[in-house]
């Protein structure tokens, strides 16, 4: 689901952040969709991740789109500068295959959507997914869904997918789009 949307916003040429790299899977499709001329700027806390990240990258030939920065995603901006991106993309909780203590948490989390969401170009989207069957997911969904619902809709829209008929605790997808004739 959240290729398929990301394939319909992510086009040629664009520049987009990947603010939870893991093993790659979510850079190496925004590497494809900004093309030769686009640029992916991944961030992870851990520096297996952006191992993992560039080797995946490195093997597909495409590790030249692809800007690695090991550091918390609320220092965005950092490397950003005065650019504005098209897409966002966070995928939250832990790393599959890596230490599961070691997972996003509400404070950065809503920093760094903050943060992005203040640097989306007209029509750019912030897409999230978020999960509650680990130790507090339930809280960090709670405190972004939060966050989310207050956002001022004259400016962006909020739209929250989820599985009804699925077993266990799949995850929820939260699509934040800043709307095209907004300014601020
Ligand atoms: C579910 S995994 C991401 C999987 C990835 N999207 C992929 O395609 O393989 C979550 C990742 O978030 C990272 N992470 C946790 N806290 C972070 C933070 N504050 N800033 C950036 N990355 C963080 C973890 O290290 C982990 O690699």
């Amino acid at each position: 689901m959240v290729h398929h949307w990301l394939s319909t916003h992510v086009a040629d040429g664009d520049l987009v952040v990947d603010a939870t790299c893991g093993n790659g899977h979510d850079t190496l499709m925004l590497a494809h969709l900004v093309g030769s001329g686009g640029h992916v700027i991944s961030v992870d806390i851990q520096e297996s991740a952006i191992s993992n990240t560039g080797q995946r990258l490195k093997e597909e030939g495409l590790l030249n789109r692809v800007s690695l920065h090991h550091m918390s995603h609320e220092r965005i901006l950092e490397v950003l500068g005065n650019r504005s991106v098209h897409c966002a993309v966070f995928n939250l909780g832990y790393l599959p295959g890596g230490d599961k203590s070691l997972v996003t948490v509400p404070e950065s989390t809503i920093v760094a959507h903050e943060r992005l969401l203040s640097r989306l170009s007209p029509g750019g989207v912030i897409i999230t997914t978020v999960y509650t069957g680990h130790v507090g997911g339930p809280d960090e969904a709670e405190a972004l869904f939060g966050w989310a619902n207050k956002l001022d809709g004259k400016h962006v829209v909020v739209a929250r997918h989820e599985w009804v008929n699925l077993e266990g605790q799949p995850p929820h997808i939260l699509l934040i789009q800043r709307r095209p004739s907004s300014s601020s």
